[in-house]
């Protein structure tokens, strides 16, 4: 893909986004950078188009509303601007008893993760296929390759992520249009210390299983511009990733059992 096409990266304010942010700058891509913190996505937007002389568009918007994407497509489109990188990257966890969660945090996290991601797809590709070409990369997780007791919600809806690109990318082959999952392990961001004031994770844990965010999306951008339907990023989570996928859904629920026992 050549430069000068626009990538519109949805929860750029912090995190893995405000990462991949930076790296389509740097590879001459125009942004959209959409969440819901207006400041930081202005202050992105002045510091990546004056650095890399490209044209960065902030939109601040609740993604989790009813009728966000369509109210997205809308904007993009009265602004003349044309998507032919398009990356669901805003994302939402919680962590706890299932019977616990409010009816608000379930509704937020299903928009989210799951309703505002499919939308987005469904608007943001005919332009792509008709073009003949097209990237669409949705985070998905690990936690997409097994059932994850304390983060039943998350879980499901990273598999919801996960089957769904896979799906997607399959039924696009040919058009010229790609699909591809990144699929993080713990990556060190506001998401993770939110979750981890909960767990209490010592320093040997972040050592072994904790990337930086940069590099999180150094290796999502490139599996998103080859194309690769499914990245699993770092070793150790796709040996992880290997062994869940091979291991019989009663071993791995017992160990989802176990894991959760400890966390309490
Ligand atoms: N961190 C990890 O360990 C990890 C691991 C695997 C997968 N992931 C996935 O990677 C993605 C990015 O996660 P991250 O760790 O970078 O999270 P993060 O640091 O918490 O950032 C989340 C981003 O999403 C935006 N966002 C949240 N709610 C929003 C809403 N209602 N409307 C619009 N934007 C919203 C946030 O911006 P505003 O607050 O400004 O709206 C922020 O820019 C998520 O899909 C996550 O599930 C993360």
């Amino acid at each position: 893909m050549s430069p000068n096409h626009t990538a519109l990266i949805t929860g750029a304010s912090a995190g893995i986004g405000h990462e991949l942010a930076k790296i389509f700058a740097a590879n001459g891509h125009n942004l959209i950078l959409v969440a819901r913190r207006k400041q930081k996505l202005v202050s992105l937007a002045r510091n990546l188009s004056s650095k890399h002389a490209i044209e960065a568009t902030p939109i601040a918007m609740d993604l989790a509303a009813d009728g966000a994407a369509e109210a997205l497509f809308d904007e993009v489109a009265e602004r003349e601007l044309n998507v032919e990188s398009l990356v669901n990257n805003a994302g939402v966890a919680f962590s706890g008893r299932y019977r616990n969660m409010k009816p608000a945090q379930i509704s937020t996290l299903l928009h989210l993760n799951i309703v505002n991601l499919a939308e987005m797809t469904r608007l943001f590709l005919p332009p792509m296929v008709a073009a003949g070409s097209g990237r669409i990369m949705n985070l998905a997780s690990i936690a997409a390759f097994q059932p994850m007791p304390l983060m039943s919600l998350y879980a499901a809806s990273k598999a919801f992520v996960l089957s769904f690109s896979e799906g997607l990318s399959a039924e696009l082959a040919g058009t010229g249009v790609t699909v591809t999952a990144l699929c993080p392990g713990f990556t060190d961001t506001e998401m993770l210390e939110k979750g981890e004031q909960k767990t209490g994770r010592n320093e040997a844990f972040r050592a072994l299983m904790v990337m930086p965010p940069e590099n999180v999306a150094a290796q999502g951008y490139a599996a998103m511009m080859r194309g690769d339907p499914v990245h699993v990023t770092g070793l150790t989570n796709k040996g992880f990733t290997t062994l869940t996928q091979l291991a019989p859904r009663w071993a791995i629920r017992g160990l989802g059992a176990l894991a959760a026992r400890e966390r309490g």
